[in-house]
């Protein structure tokens, strides 16, 4: 398995993680399924902003997991904080390649200049948890029942990772 920028003909295998997610976790408070055409718009906007996004491949070539940085607010103030978004195929999960596509992401937001990064985590989503913690983010926020998704109300951690730029 490697862990390698993404290409855009990538997005197929990030939108069929994803969508799982979507449909089977609480990790992401979408509802639908997105489309391949709104994958590949964010990946555009990605590599025309800047923003990193990796993933992991099996030796057979199929994409089991992959991380992004994304624009944390628009204001300009915001400009050196980014939030990230990480997701592993099911099968694939527990094996440590949150870890390996993790890292890489904290370096390629130094690389670019940004002070912090921020994960807002389902506050029942342990292993998220745990992952983001063994890259250094810290808990700086937990918010009580800002989500609603399967019948029931959801709370939100935020952890943040401090970079070394001003
Ligand atoms: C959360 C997620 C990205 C973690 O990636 P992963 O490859 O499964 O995790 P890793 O194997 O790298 O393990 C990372 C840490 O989490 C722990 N962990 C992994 N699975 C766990 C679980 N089910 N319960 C508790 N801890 C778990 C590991 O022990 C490790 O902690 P340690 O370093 O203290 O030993 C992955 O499980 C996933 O994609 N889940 C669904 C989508 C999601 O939750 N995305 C994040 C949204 S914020």
């Amino acid at each position: 398995m490697i862990i390698r920028p993404a290409i855009r003909t990538d997005c197929p295998g990030i939108l069929a993680i994803y969508n799982d997610a979507v449909l089977t976790t609480t990790a992401t408070y979408d509802y639908e399924p997105r489309t391949l055409a709104q994958r590949q718009a964010w990946f555009d906007e990605h590599a025309r902003d800047g923003y990193a996004i990796f993933v992991a491949e099996c030796d057979e070539g199929r994409i089991v997991g992959w991380s992004a940085l994304n624009p944390y607010h628009a204001r300009p103030g915001y400009r050196f904080t980014s939030e990230n978004s990480i997701y592993i195929a099911a099968e694939a999960r527990g094996k440590g390649i949150g870890k390996l596509l993790l890292a890489p992401l904290v370096e390629a937001a130094r690389t670019r200049g940004l002070h912090a990064i921020i994960a807002a985590i389902d506050a029942a989503n342990e292993a998220s948890l745990r992952l983001h913690a063994g890259l250094g983010f810290v808990q700086v926020g937990h918010f009580k029942q800002v989500g609603y998704k399967f019948d029931r109300w959801l709370d939100v951690v935020y952890m943040e990772r401090l970079l070394d730029q001003p």
